[in-house]
């Protein structure tokens, strides 16, 4: 570290030329990001937020009241305005905070077996190493989802917890929640719901007229819910969510906390000091946009993409894996590599995600149909580079 320190002005063009290199959301090369640009009133409403520390609740009373409604709007949303829970640093924490939960909850009952759908996000294979748990990975059916008669299957003594997901990573399809529900009561299980992608899509799907399956608290087994405003919510980094049921499954993880400038509390999440900026960002723009401000982006969303699977199937060579349940398409290639695909691919300067059978593209607010017509060309002409042939 440098004894005596540069300018402002100097540091700031040091910066300019140390991050020349990354990408923009604004520059129509990443496809395959499930961020996006925050939306720009999000951005004023952090930055003037920005000191307000959530580990300390005693200091900064009213951020913690406006996290609470944040919860409570998100609730509503997922169909339980009674939820309880947090605004945290992303999906991943938000996962490793249902299975501690879960586990929690079950005291000293011998039971470390979690069910989760081959689909699911690896923050799940980092929560269950972290709490010594098992992971039992069950495979999906024909369209994707996880393949409820595996799970049936699967259930046994040693059970904790079972896992659906609401707009997977990978293809962005949501598991049949309803039957998983179902299991979850009559087995007296916690389910956990991943709809850290889809949380913020699928409600919307719904009022547009689109097929978007129940997920929800609506539906009686699910104890909790991961949503993230940092993805469709279009709220800065870091900004996950976590919603449980009630008060009582939420508090499982509360410790109290006795030394604080702000006096006595209790933490529930993961991190401690933790930002305030995040959550009032959150509620600002669920404020703002309101149902409609997320219907009009959804349905902007939906419309590009459905217009790249029409393109997309028109296509030599390649096709989609799935039709898309929301604004998530797997292509698929015929007679080449996948992999040799998105390698070429990359090399052009596309940022596009690759799964072992596919890419994934995310049709995220800054998507354009420039960018994917662009993306498109390039696509055939890699594919033509690559020697492709019908076989
Ligand atoms: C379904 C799902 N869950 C959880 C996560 C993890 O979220 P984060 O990267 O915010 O930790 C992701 C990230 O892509 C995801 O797709």
């Amino acid at each position: 570290m440098r004894e005596i320190g540069l300018s402002k002005e100097e540091v700031i063009q040091e910066l300019r030329l140390r991050l020349e290199g990354d990408l923009s959301f604004t520059d129509g090369r990443i496809l395959g990001s499930m961020c996006t640009y925050p939306h720009e009133f999000a951005q004023l409403v952090f930055l003037m937020n920005i000191e307000k520390n959530l580990g300390d609740p005693g200091l900064f009373p009213q951020t913690a009241e406006l996290e609470k409604e944040t919860i409570s709007m998100l609730g509503e949303l997922l169909s339980n305005p009674n939820a309880c829970g947090h605004i945290v640093t992303g999906g991943t924490e938000a996962n490793i905070l249902a299975l501690w939960t879960a586990k929690r909850l079950r005291g000293n009952e011998f039971r470390n077996e979690v069910i989760v759908p081959e689909s699911a996000h690896f923050s799940f294979d980092k929560a269950a190493d972290l709490l010594g748990l098992k992971l039992v990975k069950v495979p999906l059916d024909s369209r994707f989802r996880v393949s409820i008669e595996d799970v049936e299957r699967t259930i046994n003594s040693r059970t904790l917890a079972i896992v659906g997901i609401a707009g997977t990573t990978g293809l962005g399809v949501v598991d049949p929640i309803d039957r998983l529900s179902e299991l979850a009561v009559e087995h007296d299980l916690y389910l956990h719901v991943d709809a850290a992608f889809g949380g913020f899509l699928l409600p919307f799907l719904k009022e547009l007229g689109y097929e978007a399956p129940k997920f929800d608290f609506s539906l009686e087994g699910v104890s909790s819910i991961t949503v993230d405003p940092h993805k469709m919510g279009l709220v800065p980094i870091p900004a996950g969510g976590i919603l449980f049921r009630n008060k009582e499954i939420y508090s499982t993880t509360a410790w109290r906390v006795s030394y604080m400038a702000g006096g006595e509390t209790t933490q529930a999440t993961l991190v401690g000091t933790r930002s305030g900026a995040a959550a009032i960002a959150t509620w600002a723009m669920l404020n703002h946009l309101g149902r409609k401000g997320y219907r009009d982006i959804v349905k902007r969303c939906m419309e590009l993409t459905l217009w790249f699977v029409e393109k997309v199937k028109s296509l030599d060579f390649i096709d989609i894996v799935v039709p898309p349940v929301m604004n998530i398409v797997g292509i698929k290639t015929e007679g080449v590599e996948i992999q040799a695909v998105a390698q070429k691919l990359r090399a052009k300067g596309w940022a596009i995600a690759l799964f072992p059978s596919h890419i994934r593209i995310v049709i995220m607010p800054h998507v354009r149909k420039s960018h994917l017509e662009k993306f498109l060309n390039d696509l055939q002409e890699v594919i033509k580079s690559l020697g492709a042939s019908k076989p």
